[in-house]
């Protein structure tokens, strides 16, 4: 992109007026913008957020309102590239996700987990598998991350990977003494003392519990921790030799090898698609 055409784009944010002032109050101003360079055609793109984001919050009734504003004229809803977000490689690998999707907290979180499971010399099933544990957090949706997570990755890992991934959320709610792992205190935090997991979790942990890959999944919760030592940086490209031996990047690219869960990926690379 060259400097006057990025000279002429918004720095962030959008123009008052962009959208009618209740949509503003709404707080919906910020899932529009002006394109003002080629990348999007000179017209305005609305981002229409998905359903699962607006369920449930005052931004629901907005819907109509969003939908009528593509009556006006070189207005249309954000399809492809959004102009906010780096451009994405033709063929992603996961490096890509984590450097150019993921936010910052989440890759910290991800990036420490999987360190101080190499740290303890654990297996690189156990590595991987806290390294991906919470990318449905990171990229895709936090409810039920664990098995939105499980499913991203099945393809591209080992069966014990995939299912440590997937019962990590089950058994973060459980403690373990005799592994020392205890009940989270950021969930007394995030969830109120008295907070009680629904009995299908509680199923799906005592389950895992006698399952013989417990101990992979256990691990991932003991290494998932959320206090890091702010002085320790740790980069992706530590991990490229776990990644190497433990995720099979397709050559076509995450998003487009044609596998039951390449449209996770697409939903990750364009998360702002009106379809
Ligand atoms: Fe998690
Ligand atoms: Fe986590």
């Amino acid at each position: 992109m060259s400097e006057s055409i990025q000279a002429q784009r918004p720095a962030s944010g959008v123009l008052p007026h962009e959208l009618p002032a209740s949509l503003r109050a709404a707080g919906l101003t910020n899932w529009t913008r002006e394109p003002l360079d080629d990348a999007v055609d000179r017209r305005r793109r609305i981002i229409f957020p998905p359903a699962a984001a607006l369920i449930g919050t005052p931004a629901i009734g907005y819907q109509g309102a969003l939908l009528a504003e593509v009556g006006h004229p070189d207005t249309v809803f954000m399809m492809g590239d959004n102009p906010d977000l780096p451009k994405m490689p033709e063929r992603p690998r996961l490096q890509d996700f984590f450097q150019l999707r993921f936010s910052k907290i989440a890759i910290r979180h991800l990036l420490q987990s999987a360190r101080v499971a190499r740290e303890r010399g654990l297996d690189e099933k156990v590595i991987i598998a806290c390294l991906l544990h919470d990318i449905a957090i990171a990229g895709l949706l936090s409810a039920n991350h664990g098995y939105w997570g499980a499913q991203l990755v099945a393809p591209y890992v080992d069966e014990e990977v995939r299912w440590a991934i997937e019962k990590h959320e089950a058994l973060r709610y459980f403690s373990d003494e005799s592994v020392g792992y205890s009940y989270p205190e950021a969930y007394i935090d995030y969830f109120g003392p008295d907070y009680q997991p629904p009995a299908y979790v509680r199923r799906e942990y005592e389950a895992a519990r006698r399952h013989r890959w417990y101990m992979t999944s256990r691990l991932v919760t003991i290494n998932d921790i959320y206090s890091f030592d702010p002085n320790v940086v740790v980069d992706f490209a530590d991990f490229e030799d776990v990644v190497g031996r433990n995720f099979r990047q397709p050559r076509e690219g995450l998003g487009f090898d044609g596998s039951p869960v390449a449209h996770m990926w697409r939903t990750m690379i364009w998360p702002n698609n009106f379809l």
